[in-house]
């Protein structure tokens, strides 16, 4: 343990002297959707033996709130498509230390958990939705339903989640007529959005990313036509850059990871649903923490240590680019959205 703890044992650095207080968890690597952006229509799905149980990630969890992360995301594939991951909501939920606790998902099965979701300690949650229009939605997820989606996250409102934030991934020929009825739906539900570019995680082959691609500024630009936007200085400690429109709280935000590199601010660390902590998004570097639990079982003192050790492996930034097209192999379902 001596040589592998930092000066300060508590607090979780990196070698360009970041802070890392954000852990995103993905819990499984499942989901009942099939998003063009994320997987190919017949994706792989990890075997059930590889992924880390509930206690392994309860436990991985406590690890880094140990070592000064205050935020957790529980993340997928699709979270709530894993079984009993409402108990694991509970154990994060729990722990003292932790400031911010959050969920991202693509909402289908919210009109059934947002109320327990929201009793087990859960504060926020991000819905992802791309598309406002049924066959559009279809299209996009293969087979997700639109009502049901939209039907979950009324039921997140009236169990009492607040601030809301949608996610929507623009491509170009797909779903670029949907900006104005996506930014229209939050504004009036005071709920926030991130426009995301899409990220080349992963092959697909039933588009090309590269003609698909749109900028955050040319959907800034076709907001502009219609909405007076202000830019503002608000950080949710994301990648987001907010906006927002005169006379409206919600926050309109763009995840730009081509055209605005944010690294230097990252703050956060990601682990799969096999147990590899990723160091960064755009890389493989990563830190098998699934070895190292599964050797030291219910040890937390084993984690903070392997993760001490390897945390200056960080890289100090990503490098997207569409040429070559696809340089991370990882599609986003096995790394956490
Ligand atoms: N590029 C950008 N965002 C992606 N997501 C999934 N795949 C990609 C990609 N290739 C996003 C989804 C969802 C979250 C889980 O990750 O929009 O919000
Ligand atoms: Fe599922 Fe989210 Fe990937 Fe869509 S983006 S397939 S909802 S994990």
């Amino acid at each position: 343990m001596a040589e592998t703890s930092p000066p300060n044992h508590n607090e979780l650095r990196d070698s360009f002297g970041r802070s890392i207080t954000y852990l995103r968890m993905s819990v499984t690597d499942r989901c009942d959707f099939r998003c063009r952006y994320c997987m190919d229509e017949t994706p792989q799905f990890l075997p059930r033996a590889k992924v880390l149980s509930l206690e392994e990630l309860a436990l991985v969890g406590r690890a880094f709130v140990g070592m000064g992360v205050n935020k957790i995301r529980l993340t997928g594939g699709e979270p709530l498509v894993r079984r009993d991951v409402l108990w694991l909501v509970e154990q994060l939920g729990a722990l003292d230390g932790l400031k911010d606790f959050a969920m991202t998902t693509n909402g289908s099965q919210l009109t059934r958990v947002a109320q327990p979701l929201k009793a087990a300690g859960l504060q926020r949650l991000n819905v992802s939705l791309d598309t406002l229009d049924a066959a559009n939605f279809r299209d996009l997820t293969r087979v997700g339903v639109l009502e049901k989606v939209l039907a979950g996250i009324d039921s997140a409102l009236a169990a009492g989640f607040r601030r809301i934030k949608i996610n929507a991934v623009m491509m170009k020929g797909f779903n670029d007529h949907q900006i104005l009825p996506l930014l229209a739906y939050v504004l009036e539900r005071n709920m926030d959005i991130s426009f995301i570019e899409e990220m080349p995680l992963g092959v697909v082959h039933d588009h090309d990313r590269k003609t698909a691609f749109m900028s955050s500024r040319e959907i800034r630009e076709k907001i502009a036509a219609h909405y007076e936007l202000l830019a503002t200085t608000a950080s949710t400690g994301g990648p987001s850059r907010y906006w927002q429109i005169p006379g409206h709280a919600s926050r309109i935000g763009f995840i730009s990871p081509h055209s605005e590199n944010f690294c230097a601010q990252c703050n956060r660390v990601r682990l799969t649903a096999e147990g590899k902590l990723l160091l960064c998004l755009g890389h493989e570097h990563a830190i098998d923490l699934r070895a190292v639990t599964r050797e030291h079982p219910g040890s937390v003192t084993a984690i903070q240590q392997a993760v001490y050790a390897g945390i200056h492996h960080k890289p100090e930034r990503h490098e997207f680019s569409h040429e070559p097209e696809v340089k991370v192999l990882r599609y986003m379902h096995h790394t956490g959205g």
